[in-house]
């Protein structure tokens, strides 16, 4: 049977990966299954390029451990349009790692009011990697569009959830439940592009 590994040591993300490659018919396992540590500096100039570096470093233990696996991983953030994309690829660092996601929240709508722009357009980006067990790789970006909230509502999800507004849905991601969120976020829909990829090398 296909293996995938997915770079991550994040028990929420394992899960959804999970759920969402379920039915493909490859073992799913976590980094932390195949006694596998890694954690290389996310030095890309890109969504793309990092989540290739998180998956080319998992790659190589998985070579020199003779683990045939195809190996996923991913990147996602926050674009804001009228803050020239940021935090962007910067948004677990933005303002330091340590700083609570209530003061960056408050910091990005201050910021976001100070431009006057009336639209506000952001969107959660994610790039989903694959390097193959022969070294050939894949990169998909799924994304969600909405605008910067002008007040923090909600109490699921994480990190910038709460200032993320869905017209669409009238509310913030973090007024969605898990699963309300899961199937339309970024992240879904990136991971549910590299299945579609998974499925056709399985024919
Ligand atoms: P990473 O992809 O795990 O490196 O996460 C990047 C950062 O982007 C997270 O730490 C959050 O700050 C932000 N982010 C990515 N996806 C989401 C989301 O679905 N909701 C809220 N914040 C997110």
């Amino acid at each position: 049977m296909n293996k995938i590994v997915f770079a991550t040591g994040n028990k929420d993300k394992m899960a959804e990966i999970r759920e969402i490659m379920d039915d493909l018919g490859f073992e799913v396992s976590s980094m932390k299954e195949e006694g596998i540590e890694s954690d290389p500096e996310e030095n890309g100039a890109s969504f793309e390029e990092n989540a290739l570096i998180k998956a080319r470093a998992v790659h190589e233990i998985c070579v020199e451990k003779g683990i045939e696996a195809i190996v996923l991983s991913d990147d996602s953030g926050l674009e804001i349009d009228c803050l020239n994309k940021e935090p962007g690829i910067m948004s677990a660092r933005y303002l330091g790692r340590d700083t609570s996601y209530e003061e960056k929240n408050r910091n990005l709508i201050e910021r976001t009011d100070a431009t006057g722009d009336p639209e506000r357009t952001a969107r959660f980006v994610c790039a989903v990697a694959a390097v193959f067990p022969d070294g050939t790789e894949k990169v998909v970006r799924g994304t969600i569009e909405g605008t910067v909230a002008h007040t923090p509502s909600g109490n699921h999800g994480f990190g910038y959830d709460p200032i993320f507004y869905v017209p669409e849905f009238g509310c913030t991601t973090a007024d969605l439940s898990n699963e309300e969120k899961n199937r339309v976020s970024h992240r879904g829909n990136a991971l549910r592009m590299m299945k579609e990829i998974l499925n056709e090398i399985k024919k």
